[in-house]
C-alpha cells in the first residue's frame, strides 16, 4: 500500500478581455498572420485594470473546488505557482486563502516560471505522500500583460493572463502504474541560461521590469529537454510512449508542442493544445490545459497523462498522472 495524490477537481478562469493577433497590428510592425504562423496564438485573454492574479487564482480555485464537490474546509494547503503575485509579500497563496474564507491549514507560493505548475504538483505530491496535508489545491495564476514591454514586437505577442487549478487528494494506492494520482515527477534547472529568458526588474533593484527573451535560443532548449523530462517521468515508472494517453504541454508555442511530440513519438491526436486561445500563460497554462482538456470530454479518469514545462532559469520538468 502506498499514498497517492489523485486529482479530485479541475477548474479554470480566463479574464473577460480577448484581444486578437489583429489588435497588435495597430500599434507594432507585426501581422496575424505571423503571430500566427510562428507561434499557433490566434488570441488570448488579459485581466481588467485592477483584478490581480490572485483574483483569477480564487475564480479557478472556487470551480476546482466545486468540480470536487468540496469546499474551502476540507483544504489543508494551497500551493500557487506564479511569477506574476499581487505583492512582493505575502504570497498570492495566502491571499487566495483569505478570500476563499479558509482559516486554517497552510498556503504558500512557488516561483519556477514556466515550470511553475510541474514544481507545484511535485511539491504537493511530497506533502501528500509525507503526511502533511490530506488535500492541495494547487494553482497555476499569472498576469503576464504585467510585465511585457509593449513596444518589444518579440514577446508582447505571446503572453497571457488567466489561472487554472487542481484539487489534489491523498487516496491509498497499491504502489503499481495501475494506480489513479500523481505516478512520477522529474524536475531539472539549469541557471547557465539565466540570460535567455528573465524580466529586467525586481524587488531587489527597486523596480518592476519587463520580460525579455531570446525566443530562438529558448525553443533550441525546449523540444530536447522538454522530450528528455517526460520520457524520464514515464521511465520513473516503468511505463513507455505507448502508455500514454495525453501529454498535456506547456502552451508556449505550438511548433515546439508539435516537435516535443514527435520526438516522443505520439501522435498530436493525444496532446491537449490551447495555445490558440490563450497565448503563453506561464505557469497558468498546464492547469488551464488539464480543465479545458477535461471539459472537451478527451481527458477521463483512468487515462495516463504526461504533462510537461520549460521556462525562465531555466527550470523544466513533467509530471507522470493517472487521472
Ligand atoms: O514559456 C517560456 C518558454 N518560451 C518559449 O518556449 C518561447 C520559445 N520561442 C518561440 O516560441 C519562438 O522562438 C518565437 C515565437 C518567440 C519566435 O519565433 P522564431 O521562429 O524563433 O522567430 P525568430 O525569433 O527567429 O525571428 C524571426 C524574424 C526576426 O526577423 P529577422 O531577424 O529574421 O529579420 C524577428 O525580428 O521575425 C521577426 N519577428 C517578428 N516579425 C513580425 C519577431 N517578432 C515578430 C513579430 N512580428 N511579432
Amino acid at each position: 500500500m502506498t499514498t497517492r495524490a489523485v486529482v479530485v477537481g479541475v477548474g479554470h478562469y480566463l479574464p473577460e478581455r480577448i484581444v486578437p493577433n489583429a489588435e497588435f497590428e495597430k500599434s507594432l510592425d507585426t501581422t496575424d498572420e505571423w503571430i500566427r504562423s510562428r507561434s499557433g496564438i490566434e488570441r488570448r485573454h488579459f485581466a481588467a485594470e485592477g483584478e490581480t492574479t490572485s483574483h483569477l487564482a480564487v475564480a479557478a480555485a472556487k470551480r476546482a473546488l466545486d468540480d470536487a464537490g468540496l469546499t474551502p474546509d476540507h483544504i489543508d494547503a494551497i500551493v500557487v505557482a506564479t511569477s506574476t503575485p499581487d505583492l512582493t509579500f505575502p504570497s498570492a497563496a495566502t491571499m487566495v486563502q483569505a478570500q476563499l474564507g479558509m482559516t486554517r491549514g497552510f498556503a504558500f507560493d512557488i516561483q519556477a516560471v514556466c515550470a511553475g505548475f510541474i514544481y507545484a504538483l511535485g511539491n504537493a505530491n511530497a506533502l501528500i505522500m509525507a503526511g502533511q496535508a490530506e488535500r492541495v489545491l494547487v494553482i497555476g495564476a499569472e498576469t503576464f500583460s504585467r510585465i511585457m514591454d509593449w513596444t518589444d514586437r518579440s514577446t508582447c505577442v505571446l503572453f497571457g493572463d488567466g489561472a487554472g487549478a487542481i484539487v489534489l487528494e491523498a487516496r491509498s494506492g497499491t504502489g503499481n502504474s495501475d494506480d489513479r494520482g500523481i505516478l512520477s515527477v522529474d524536475l531539472n534547472s539549469d541557471g547557465r541560461h539565466r540570460d535567455i529568458l528573465y524580466v529586467d526588474g525586481g524587488v531587489s533593484t527597486q523596480t518592476v521590469g519587463h520580460l525579455r527573451m531570446e525566443g530562438r535560443e529558448v525553443f533550441r532548449h525546449a523540444v530536447e529537454k522538454l522530450a528528455a523530462t517526460s520520457s524520464a517521468a514515464l521511465e520513473k515508472v516503468g511505463l513507455t510512449k505507448a502508455d500514454v494517453d495525453w501529454i498535456v504541454p506547456h502552451q508556449a508555442n505550438i511548433r515546439i508542442i508539435r516537435g516535443t511530440a514527435k520526438k516522443l513519438e505520439i501522435p498530436m491526436e493525444k496532446v491537449v493544445v490551447t495555445v490558440q486561445d490563450h497565448g503563453n500563460t506561464s505557469a497558468a497554462s498546464i492547469p488551464l490545459a488539464l480543465s479545458v482538456g477535461k471539459q472537451q470530454g478527451k481527458i477521463r479518469e483512468g487515462d495516463l497523462v504526461v504533462t510537461e514545462a520549460i521556462g525562465g532559469g531555466l527550470a523544466w520538468g513533467a509530471v507522470a498522472l493517472r487521472w
